[in-house]
């Protein structure tokens, strides 16, 4: 597919790359050998580069442009909010948040009535992370391995994926203690569901029990990036259980999983779960606009009737980031996103495991509504894995980053990470494109079959 717009006037692809490689800095991975490509405009789920080269976007970016890209509705709320007032102190009330606020009691689960905006899902596990501390008077917090919860020290302290390790001790903070995943293809206890009898959340009663000052419990409910792994159904509500039992906060962190990705508003929903806190961003705006949400119930923000509430920033409830989040709760209402999700999800899922079929080098797949996982291995009896987190730190030539290369030659963006790829399209996607990217997918797959033969890549 070309652009069917017009290039934009001056616009030179080579000198964009060029002074963007020699002025930024670039996210999580070595500076050296970034060539990144130029993203000149998108619509829906296609992208155009600088040559007007269309791509399919099979990740929403980051799992965050759930609506597609350029939604109307959300970005005239910005331009009309833009004009309106852009900004005010967050001190003030503006209509942008108390129409934001009325509309998330709509759709968050029950009991959470109290938010906190910022700008970032970094920021709202900050935030919720501050809070549990200050109001419990606890230090620990209980997280799992397999999560990403935000870059800076609260929140990359309780990260258990190898973005912690560069600046473990220089920048944490201390109190994080690790309960076991709820990932069955690799039972942290060897055990198999349901004979298991949910091992991994009967643990964390033990170390509740053990640790003592554990302020809160995060979970991401269908881990994001490390996985896309769904929980066995037991487990949330186990989960809430304990935490309840132990007088422990529970924060789910809905940054990925939230706004339909998974086929309900929230992950937590398929199990209605209701935690004290829940933070949320990305999908909130469609990502059209930075937007991060601390959700948390009354009970919580009475302790702090009385008591200094001490966290804000400059851009908190910023009106501009506010207004479209309104307009992206109507526009999941609108398209029926949540109901179209689970129905494309079912279909995507299917289809994933037809392609497994064909495939010795894909262990498993997974997933929840328009959000799942491909996982590879070297070998699927012993479920070898190509990489490990440490060749992602090292910077090693990683497999599933080979069949995602191999996917973005045919125009087909996937994001990978590790030993998986993430299939997460924006839930306006057409069965005609997600045919078109799994065939990609099925294609290119032929790269990592080849090293299950020959065991080139170490
Ligand atoms: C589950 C989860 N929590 C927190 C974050 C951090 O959000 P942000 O990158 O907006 O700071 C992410 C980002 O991918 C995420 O997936």
């Amino acid at each position: 597919m070309t652009d069917p717009r017009p290039a934009t006037p001056g616009a030179d692809g080579d000198e964009v790359r060029r002074v963007v490689r020699e002025t930024n800095y670039v996210t999580w991975r070595r500076q050296g050998g970034w060539n990144p490509l130029v993203v000149a405009r998108a619509k829906d789920s296609t992208f155009w580069d600088d040559r007007g080269r269309a791509y399919l976007d099979f990740s929403s970016q980051l799992m965050a442009t759930n609506l597609g890209h350029g939604n109307a509705a959300v970005v005239d709320a910005i331009a009309a909010q833009a004009h309106r007032l852009a900004y005010a102190a967050p001190s003030f009330a503006t209509e942008a948040r108390a129409q934001l606020s009325s509309a998330l009691l709509g759709v968050l689960p029950k009991g959470l009535n109290r938010f906190f905006f910022s700008t970032s899902g970094t920021e709202a596990n900050e935030a919720a992370l501050k809070i549990a501390r200050v109001v419990t008077g606890r230090t620990k917090v209980l997280s799992r391995p397999r999560s990403y919860h935000g870059a800076t020290a609260a929140s990359i302290s309780v990260t258990g994926d190898p973005r912690r390790r560069p600046v473990e001790g220089l920048q944490t903070v201390p109190g994080t203690v690790f309960a076991p995943d709820c990932y069955c293809y690799r039972c942290p206890f060897g055990l198999t569901y349901p004979s298991c009898n949910v091992a991994c959340a009967e643990y964390v009663d033990q170390q509740l029990e053990r640790e003592g000052n554990v302020a809160a419990m995060i979970v991401e409910p269908v881990v994001g990036t490390n996985g896309v792994i769904v929980p066995v159904p037991e487990y949330l509500p186990r989960i809430r259980e304990i935490t309840r039992k132990h007088g422990v906060l529970l924060i789910a962190d809905e940054v990925m999983s939230g706004w339909g990705r998974v086929g309900e508003w929230f992950a937590v929903d398929h199990w209605k779960v209701e935690p004290d806190i829940l933070t949320t961003a990305k999908g909130i705006t469609g990502a059209l606009i930075p937007l991060g949400l601390t959700a948390t119930t009354s009970a919580i923000h009475d302790e702090f009737r009385d008591r200094y509430f001490p966290h804000g920033h400059t851009y908190e409830a910023h009106p501009l980031t506010l207004a479209p989040a309104v307009a992206a709760i109507g526009e999941y209402r609108r398209l029926d996103l949540l109901e179209k999700s689970r129905r494309d999800g079912e279909y995507l899922l299917q289809r994933l495991r037809e392609i497994q079929g064909r495939h010795p080098s894909v262990g498993e797949v997974r997933g929840l509504g328009l959000f799942a996982a491909v996982e590879l291995v070297r070998d699927r009896s012993s479920r070898l894995a190509f990489n490990t987190e440490e060749d992602k730190l090292a910077g090693r030539p990683l497999v599933a980053e080979q069949v995602a290369a191999a996917m973005m030659k045919e125009g087909v963006f996937c994001v990978a990470w590790v030993s998986h790829l993430v299939i997460a399209p924006p839930l306006i996607v057409t069965r005609e494109e997600l045919d078109h990217g799994l065939e990609v997918l099925d294609r290119a797959l032929a790269v990592a079959d080849a090293e299950v033969r020959t065991g080139a890549v170490a």
